[in-house]
């Protein structure tokens, strides 16, 4: 599978595409689906959370899918209730107070066979799925999760989080544990059903400190990390953050098989400072390219391509997820770029 052979940063005649939020908003299948289900409906559902996978793997032909669902089930899991705001985004409730900490939270144990449509989904997708496509699992990273279980929804300086960070450590330390555990048991679960690879989302990583990323990011993915490298057949785990360019440093401390950099990282001058270490890059044409007229989208792909073939170990993708707004015929046109390169 070209995909698993480029995470595992062997050579590839080409590196292999899908993109970060392929499935959505911007594809009228998608949203003629959306009319009659709401998103949760959908995420919960198997079938339809099936279905939504393979919008994009059918329109476009990507070499890789991603489970249809969000990373902040594993919230709801845990017992917050979780709704989707139109132009607002997530709302949980009740959000977080150090006061209440983990004593309103689920049991890992519970909160982990409250999320067993995810597997079933998966095994779905893997009948589906052309044999040359992989199937890529995630969840959030446990930082970025309890971000949202704090602020009760988006921030955009996470400030109720930073405050308990530095006013109540110990319980900030609780929940993102509680997170941790549930997590791995979940990352483990999507492996048993049959995912080939697996992504962990950081969006809001970068916004920390040097040392506040040591503190509340490397212990924890380090060993959700380490507990999957040892689990089953092992697949090769991705991690993505906001803010790569500066942090990589210390994420390739944590050791994931594949780096995910957003578009403002220099990817070509993280993979050359890897040394001899074998981790992959993906990424990172910057989203905007969608809306750029075509023939500056096929050279700027080609461009990106070009930069990363003399080190194996490129995944192609964007530095963010795609908008909306943006136009499918677009996005083919990416795809197939990347597939027609020689
Ligand atoms: O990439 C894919 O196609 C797989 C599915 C996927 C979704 N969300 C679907 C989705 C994945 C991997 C995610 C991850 C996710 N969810 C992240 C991390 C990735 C990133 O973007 O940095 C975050 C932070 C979330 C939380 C989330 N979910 C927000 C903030 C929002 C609202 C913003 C928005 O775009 O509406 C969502 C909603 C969401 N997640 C939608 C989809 C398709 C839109 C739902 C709809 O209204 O139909």
């Amino acid at each position: 599978m070209l995909y698993l052979d480029a995470a595992r940063c062997l050579e590839t005649p080409r590196p292999p595409i899908w993109i970060m939020r392929q499935a959505g908003r911007y594809m009228p299948v998608y949203l003629a689906l959306r009319d009659r289900y709401g998103f949760m409906e959908m995420i919960h559902n198997p079938e339809l959370a099936a279905t939504v996978t393979m919008q994009p793997i059918d329109a476009f032909g990507p070499d890789a899918a991603i489970l249809f669902s969000d990373i902040l089930v594993v919230a709801e899991a845990l017992g917050q209730t979780l709704t989707f705001v139109e132009k607002k985004g997530p709302v949980l409730m009740p959000s977080l107070l150090s006061t209440t900490g983990t004593s309103v939270l689920r049991d890992p144990e519970d909160a982990l066979s409250r999320l067993a449509y995810v597997p079933q989904a998966i095994r779905l997708i893997r009948e589906r799925l052309p044999r040359e496509t992989a199937l890529i699992g995630f969840s959030g990273a446990p930082f970025t999760v309890a971000c949202y279980m704090m602020e009760g929804g988006s921030s955009p300086d996470l400030k109720a989080t930073k405050q308990m960070m530095v006013t109540n450590p110990d319980t900030f330390r609780q929940i993102i544990e509680r997170v941790t555990v549930v997590t791995i048991g979940y990352l483990k679960s999507q492996v048993d059903a049959g995912v080939h690879a697996l992504q962990l989302f950081d969006t809001w990583a970068g916004l920390l400190s040097w040392e506040d990323f040591q503190i509340w990011i490397l212990p924890f993915v380090s060993r959700i990390i380490a507990e999957l490298k040892t689990y089953g057949p092992k697949v090769p785990m991705t991690y993505f953050c906001k803010g790569m360019g500066g942090f990589y440093p210390l994420a390739l401390d944590m050791a994931p098989d594949v780096l995910g950099c957003d578009w403002q990282s220099d990817i070509v001058g993280i993979k050359k400072n890897m040394g001899i270490r074998p981790i992959a890059v993906q990424g990172n044409l910057d989203p905007m390219l969608l809306y750029a007229p075509l023939a500056v989208l096929r050279e700027r792909a080609n461009r990106l391509i070009a930069s990363l073939r003399p080190y194996p170990g490129h995944i192609f993708n964007l530095g963010h997820g795609i908008l909306p707004d943006m136009n499918p015929a677009h996005v083919k046109v990416l795809v197939d770029t990347v597939k027609a390169w020689k």
